[in-house]
């Protein structure tokens, strides 16, 4: 091993986490050298907008010419903040194909491009590593890549998107609307100006298909999770989930099955006694199971600045160990399956179902009819107290396969003593 070799980074962004990155680095140079014999040098550092003010990071390292980075020789690990599909990808597989090691935190690139990335990795021998992109700073990647290597893994899931688990914790705890939440979230900047990824589901999706592919040696793309988001859930459903003691989550949610994986990101309402049921506010957890190792669950922060830093540093000190080492590369994309994904329809769910009915002999006898007739099974119903001749139903189902559901959903909704389908979410169990 070289002892007392500086090596050279760049770095691919400097907005949250790249500024972080850059901080983080500079704060723990000797704690760093200690660590892994060598220093670290990020001397170029790549933006847009040249111009504008980066607090911390000299003006003369900055650089709007990806070409700098890339053709420098000297410069050994690759650390991409920027974010979005391109130019990072090209960005990344050039890298890789100058023989650089890559550090990212870009779930929207992995979750489509994963295999491509992997490719271009092993062809050159490079590490590859993306520990931030899932969880900011939860260590769940690295974990499921080696420590659980041998656990025999058949099911991931987790909360993953901390702005839409801030929002649920204020409609539960303080019963505000989801409007008035999201609000708030935006103002203390957990959501994005635009926060469709995250209330729509579509940032955990991404998240889950990164983890679907690691813990089943199998590549899932983001197109095929399905996605559900936490706009339709209302006051209400949290209220009378709270009743039947419930919490509800945004969960994702992968398994693997005889008939393939399923993976998914949906609301659901998860026991107040689960684990995942206490994790509140921003915070992101991780439970998996294993035939293996059992349970286990992963908790902290799943962004900002400074958490997700601390994944990024992690991995640029791995990548400088394996440099050392010569030792780069080792781990590759590991998808040596190729399961199914299965559709959405054929998985199996309780749900938790509000109907407004009218308030007329037999109406109950009825719905639970058409329930049975499509062998949906009643595990418990609370009819709440009429008003102007409308009564409230609250069904929780046992298991169902989705697509009886669905056809039940479908013939209730014809049902002339149905005022409304008010909502329904999955219940875990
Ligand atoms: P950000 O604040 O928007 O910063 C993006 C940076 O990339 C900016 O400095 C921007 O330059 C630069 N950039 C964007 N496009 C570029 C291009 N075409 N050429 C050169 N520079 C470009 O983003 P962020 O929040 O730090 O997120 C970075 C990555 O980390 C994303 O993949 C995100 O998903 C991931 N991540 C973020 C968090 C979090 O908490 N923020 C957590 C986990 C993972 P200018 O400054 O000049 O515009
Ligand atoms: N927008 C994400 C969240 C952070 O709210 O969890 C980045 O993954």
């Amino acid at each position: 091993m070289e002892q007392g070799k500086t090596i050279r980074a760049a770095l691919l962004g400097a907005g949250t986490v790249g500024g972080g990155v850059y901080k983080l680095a500079n704060l723990l140079k000797e704690d760093i050298f200690q660590k892994t014999g060598a220093r670290l040098e990020i001397d170029k550092v790549l933006v847009r907008d040249r111009s504008k003010k980066r607090e911390g990071i000299p003006s003369e390292i900055l650089t709007d010419r990806w070409e700098e980075i890339r053709d420098d020789d000297g410069i050994e690990i690759v650390i991409e903040l920027m974010g979005g599909i391109h130019p990072a990808l090209d960005y990344i597989q050039e890298a890789l194909h100058c023989g650089k090691q890559v550090v990212t935190a870009n779930k929207d690139l992995l979750a489509q491009y994963g295999a491509q990335l992997f490719e271009a990795a092993q062809e050159r021998h490079c590490d590859l590593h993306f520990e931030a992109s899932v969880a900011g700073a939860i260590p769940i990647i690295r974990p499921l890549r080696q420590s659980l290597a041998a656990a025999e893994l058949t099911e991931v899931m987790g909360i993953v998107n901390g702005t839409t688990n801030y929002i649920l914790t204020k409609m539960s705890e303080e019963g505000m609307g989801y409007g008035e939440a999201l609000k708030l979230a935006t103002r203390l900047g957990y959501a994005e100006s635009d926060p469709t990824a995250d209330v729509e589901g579509y940032d955990a999706g991404r998240k889950l298909a990164i983890m679907a592919s690691i813990a089943f040696n199998s590549r899932v793309t983001f197109p095929q999770v399905y996605t559900e988001g936490i706009t339709k859930i209302t006051a209400e459903d949290i209220r009378y989930a709270k009743e039947f003691g419930y919490v509800v989550k945004l969960i994702g949610m992968t398994r693997l099955t005889d008939e393939g994986i399923e993976v998914k990101v949906h609301p659901m309402l998860i026991p107040d006694q689960h684990p995942l049921a206490s994790v509140r506010d921003s915070f992101n957890a991780v439970f998996v199971h294993g035939k293996a190792c059992d349970d286990a669950m992963f908790m902290g922060r799943g962004a900002g600045e400074m958490p997700t830093a601390s994944a990024v540093m992690g991995d640029v000190i791995d990548c400088m160990r394996n440099l050392l080492h010569g030792s780069c590369g080792k781990i590759g994309c590991g998808c040596y399956l190729n399961l199914p994904v299965k559709p959405i329809e054929e998985t199996v769910s309780r749900f938790f179902l509000r109907i407004q009915v009218t308030d007329r002999p037999g109406a109950l006898a009825n719905i639970a009819g058409i329930l049975g007739n499509n062998g949906v099974s009643i595990e418990q119903v609370v009819q709440k107290k009429s008003h102007n001749g409308v009564a409230e139903l609250v069904i929780i189902t046992d298991n169902v396969r989705e697509r009886y559901f669905n056809d039940a959903l479908r013939i209730l909704e014809g049902m002339s003593v149905i005022q409304e389908i008010s909502g329904y979410i999955r219940v875990y169990g």
